[in-house]
């Protein structure tokens, strides 16, 4: 008898392919992008330098990194074709809706083979140029604010704040979000960046890849957290009621979002990082609410859960003291994971495999088959 694997469900331990990208200790609670540990990089260089890095595999020069900043700043506009789909959508519609049918419509609009849209490092850094552009121009349009001026002279970080608050962030604002697109940039094998590299790995092009990583992100369980985070903070109101509606909801088995981790078996290094910066933010900005609460509901789902923080835990309370609406953190999110979904496909393409895993069927084999006049339901 041949023997039947056993099933992984969720894919949980498999190790799928190889990688030089990117490296998380789950047990140490460390993670390293191209051998260089997310504290230093958190604590040292720019978003600019990590896409770099995730791209080429090594920190830029001087002359690199401001080469690089002018490119992202000079790819950074729309097609006209693009601006006018974006105005004809409904402004109800989801940022994250938005964002995944933007980029999918916007490789119709660039050359696939030696424009920006190519499946190459051209076309992982127009992507990342030009998403807080997508989301500036329906955010903008739906909250009436003036159209976007090109501001190529700005990081992303600064640009993604400028368009999205509509005002010049200070160095400190513009630096939280400088880390926080550090701290997002890359993850390994999430299930985003694995949907990305499976629709690579057809030989498919870098949008749509980047199209499947966008529609995958979206979800609670994955990017989706840290707008959830902020609804749980709404429902509590005050540190008071925390402990009441916390218990609640594990009694309900409710999830809490932004905590529990596949990898981590430890605090998630990106949310010590965020933690830092949510009480740095709140300190500057008077307001320390956020933080206080969220302190407090570290406390109480550790007690009775035993479980850890990850990096959608305090993002939200970030964003938030920034100006951002609640639904742009998610998309916030794609804006610095392009660059990790981007340098993952081209690793792929690097070393391709076709992902094809199997199922193991647990249906019917062998029913006759009735024509249609003979079936009763
Ligand atoms: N709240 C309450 N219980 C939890 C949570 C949570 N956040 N996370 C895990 N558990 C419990 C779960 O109910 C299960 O308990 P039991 O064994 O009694 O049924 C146990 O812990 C194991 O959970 P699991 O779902 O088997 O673990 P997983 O490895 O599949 O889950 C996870 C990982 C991130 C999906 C999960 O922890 C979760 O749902 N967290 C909340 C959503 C969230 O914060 N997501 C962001 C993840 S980090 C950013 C990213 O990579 O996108």
């Amino acid at each position: 008898m041949v023997a039947v694997p056993a099933v992984s469900r969720g894919l949980e331990d498999v190790v799928a392919l190889e990688s030089r990208i990117c490296f998380i200790d789950g047990v140490r609670g460390r993670l390293i992008y191209q051998g260089y540990d997310i504290r230093d990089l958190a604590a040292h260089s720019s978003f600019e330098e990590v896409a770099y890095l995730l791209w080429y595999g090594r920190l830029p020069t001087a002359p690199q990194l401001a080469e690089l900043r002018g490119r992202l700043g000079a790819l950074r506009a729309l097609p006209p074709e693009l601006v006018r789909q974006i105005d004809s959508m409904p402004v109800g519609s989801t940022p994250m809706d938005v964002l995944r049918t933007s980029v999918s419509a916007l490789a119709m609009f660039e050359p696939s083979e030696t424009g920006p849209g190519a499946s190459s490092i051209g076309g992982a850094q127009r992507l990342t140029a030009v998403i807080p552009t997508i989301l500036a121009t329906f955010h903008r349009r739906r909250a009436g604010l003036p159209p976007l001026r090109e501001r190529p002279d700005l990081s992303p970080a600064a640009y993604l704040l400028y368009a999205l608050v509509d005002r010049e962030p200070t160095e400190l604002e513009a630096r939280a979000m400088d880390v926080a697109l550090i701290l997002h940039a890359d993850h390994e094998l999430n299930a985003s960046t694995f949907a990305a590299r499976v629709t690579a790995s057809t030989l498919s092009d870098l949008y749509s890849a980047v199209t499947s990583a966008i529609g995958t992100l979206k979800g609670p369980l994955h990017g989706g957290a840290n707008e959830r985070v902020m609804e749980l903070l709404a429902a509590i109101g005050t540190p008071e009621l925390a402990e009441t509606v916390v218990k609640e909801r594990l009694a309900k088995h409710e999830r809490i979002m932004g905590f529990g981790h596949r990898v981590y078996k430890v605090e998630d290094p990106r949310a010590t990082i965020l933690r830092e910066w949510s009480k740095k933010i709140g300190e500057a900005k008077g307001n320390l609410r956020y933080y206080e609460l969220l302190r407090k509901v570290e406390e109480i789902v550790h007690r009775e859960k035993g479980l850890y923080p990850n990096v959608d835990l305090y993002s939200g309370s970030v964003y938030s003291l920034l100006g951002i609406s609640h639904d742009l953190f998610t998309p916030i999110f794609a804006a610095s994971r392009v660059s990790g979904w981007t340098a993952h496909v081209l690793e792929e393409y690097q070393d391709l495999r076709l992902i094809r895993p199997t199922a193991r069927y647990i249906g019917a084999t062998d029913l006759a088959y009735l024509p249609l006049a003979q079936r009763t339901g």
